[in-house]
């Protein structure tokens, strides 16, 4: 079970992670545990602020230190793995995805207005940014982190749905098509009705390649080619349509013939 407890003013707007689709099943199933801290509730003061005017002047309202800290005091625990959300953070990747989700408690501590008190961020394991923009808190960014780990959990999604993704070896996923055959004039490569699933399997690989060097340069020069993969590219110079798809293809010709 992976546990993840949000420490945050606006626990509500977990509600839409929560309580729809996949994440409510994976709760309901006790596969993950989501725990929502309301910062406010920890807050000593009267009238249950959290926030001050930035000491020294300057725009907006700072989180202060005394709510965060005792709302982190009663979940943090020995095994617990606390992140700060927050845009001067490390970039979050898949793979941060994948190594997060051995913890067995993530604690997220989540940001708004214009900030927290610097002298947070020392009780905390790491920070994390979604990005290069900013939010007007840090709840879509521990939602995204909450769902991107949650579906790496054993049973959360078809174990199948995790084979070939994107962002695997610095990839992107090879296209994917549903029915109708033909849609509006465009039609579904018919190798994919070969039934010939190792030249499927070698033309997705060529398209997966194809589509990272065209929409992510970036990712395709961090991707190091396999044997196997030199071996389709090689097989795709030489010939326009390689021998194994013109013979998968014979095959899957027939099929759209029966189709069409
Ligand atoms: N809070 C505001 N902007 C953010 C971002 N880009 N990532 C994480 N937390 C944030």
């Amino acid at each position: 079970m992976n546990k993840f407890s949000i420490l945050t003013i606006f626990p509500k707007m977990f509600e839409s992670i929560t309580k729809e689709s996949i994440l409510k099943r994976a709760i309901g199933k006790n596969l993950i545990d989501i725990e929502l801290v309301d910062i406010r509730s920890f807050s000593k003061d009267k009238t249950h602020r959290i926030d001050r005017p930035p000491v020294g002047g300057g725009a907006g309202l700072i989180m202060q230190c005394q709510p965060i800290y005792d709302a982190l005091k009663s979940v943090k625990k020995e095994n617990s793995h606390v992140i700060i959300l927050t845009p001067r953070g490390k970039t979050y990747t898949q793979e941060d995805a994948r190594r997060l989700k051995d913890y067995e408690h993530l604690i997220l501590i989540v940001g708004h207005y214009e900030g927290i008190d610097e002298r947070i961020y020392r009780y905390a394991d790491e920070e994390i940014s979604i990005g290069d923009y900013i939010l007007t808190g840090g709840e879509i960014a521990a939602m995204a982190i909450v769902d991107s780990i949650s579906r790496l959990v054993p049973g959360v999604i078809t174990s199948s749905s995790l084979d070939d993704e994107s962002f695997d070896d610095n990839l992107l996923e090879y296209p994917q098509f549903a029915e109708p055959y033909d849609f509006l004039g465009d039609k579904v490569p018919s190798i994919l009705y070969s039934g010939n699933h190792e030249a499927i399997a070698k033309y997705r690989k060529k398209k997966a390649l194809d589509l990272t060097k065209e929409k992510r340069p970036d990712l395709y020069q961090k991707h190091v080619l396999t044997k196997e993969e030199k071996k389709i590219l090689a097989a795709y110079e030489k010939e326009k349509v390689p021998k194994f798809e013109r013979e998968a293809l014979l095959k899957g010709q027939k099929f759209i013939k029966d189709k069409d």
